[in-house]
């Protein structure tokens, strides 16, 4: 019940489309009996998102997510930014603090969480990121900071996969990370890659695509994680599946990371029980 107690949290986006955070983040508030709303908040025009941000803070509100086109625009009015923000240099989470909101990003531990349920560890992984976005970025990131024993990141933009490789050098001088064209595959040797779908190939309706359709190349892999989550599984986990390797989809991520912020925020999280139902819940809201 909505008292005096409530604490409102919410989300800033535009638009806010069919954003499955709300119901969500109500859902795991109910299942943690935390005294809270999540309320979606359509920052129509980009010019007052600082006013948001002030507006939102003198209000109380406990804490925001922040998605497209905020996820960068927001940070210069952030009091603080995580480690993890940074070095991604977007953020997706705002934790409420006395000077204002402290900007995180809770996409590189929704992915660890994702890929060591399937006990897949980063550590001394050969790490393969396909894409060079801003979905990539947050894998290569999370590869040079769990101790990745190498890292390969192949972009259709080679250019696009050289910048990102350039920008992990200060984060971990010591990884070797090879950048190529998609078709480099090819060159690849070993059958021991850990492979992270980062580019948006595969997402319903084109739900038949995959960035690399060669069956050959999934023999390359030890395992293949993918963020696309519509559909459940792609054509890209479908066809690591076919070569017998074990795969994890961008759902169980997607909560994740909404897992972690609801976390940063409450201090509380869910048993593995309501997880499952939060799946479930998510899964029934999607179209495909
Ligand atoms: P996000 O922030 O979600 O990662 P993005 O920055 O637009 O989104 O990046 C999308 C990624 O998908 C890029 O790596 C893009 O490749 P390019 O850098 O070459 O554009 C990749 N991508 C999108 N459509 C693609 C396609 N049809 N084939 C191969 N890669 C594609």
């Amino acid at each position: 019940m909505i008292d005096a107690k409530t604490k409102v949290f919410g989300l800033l986006a535009n638009p806010i489309g069919h954003s499955l955070s709300p119901r969500f983040q109500n859902a795991l508030a109910a299942y943690c009996g935390e005294n809270a709303v999540y309320l979606p908040f359509e920052v129509k025009r980009p010019e007052t998102l600082e006013a948001a941000l002030k507006g939102a803070h003198a209000l109380g509100i406990a804490g925001l997510n922040v998605t497209v086109p905020y996820k960068e625009a927001v940070i210069p009015y952030l009091s603080g930014l995580s480690e993890e923000a940074r070095l991604i240099g977007a953020v997706n989470t705002l934790v409420r603090s006395e000077e204002g909101y402290v900007g995180h990003n809770t996409d590189i531990a929704g992915m660890e969480r994702m890929l060591l349920r399937q006990g897949l560890s980063i550590r001394g992984a050969k790490v393969l990121v396909l894409g060079a976005g801003g979905a990539a970025r947050s894998a290569a990131v999370l590869a040079a900071l769990k101790g990745a024993a190498e890292l390969v990141i192949l972009n259709r933009n080679k250019e696009r996969a050289e910048a990102l490789a350039k920008s992990l050098r200060n984060v971990a001088p010591e990884l070797p990370v090879l950048t190529e064209g998609l078709d480099a595959w090819e060159s690849l040797s070993g059958n021991d890659y850990l492979a992270i779908q980062c580019t948006s190939v595969g997402m319903w309706p084109k739900a038949e695509e995959a960035v690399i359709a060669d069956p050959r190349f999934y023999e390359k892999l030890s395992a293949a994680a993918d963020i696309v989550y519509t559909p459940a599984e792609t054509e890209f986990l479908r066809l690591a599946r076919a070569a017998g390797k074990p795969t994890v989809g961008g759902l169980p991520m997607l909560i994740s990371q909404g897992i972690h912020a609801f976390s940063l925020w409450t201090g509380k999280t869910c048993t593995a029980a309501d997880e499952e139902s939060l799946l479930k819940l998510v899964r029934e809201a999607l179209p495909a």
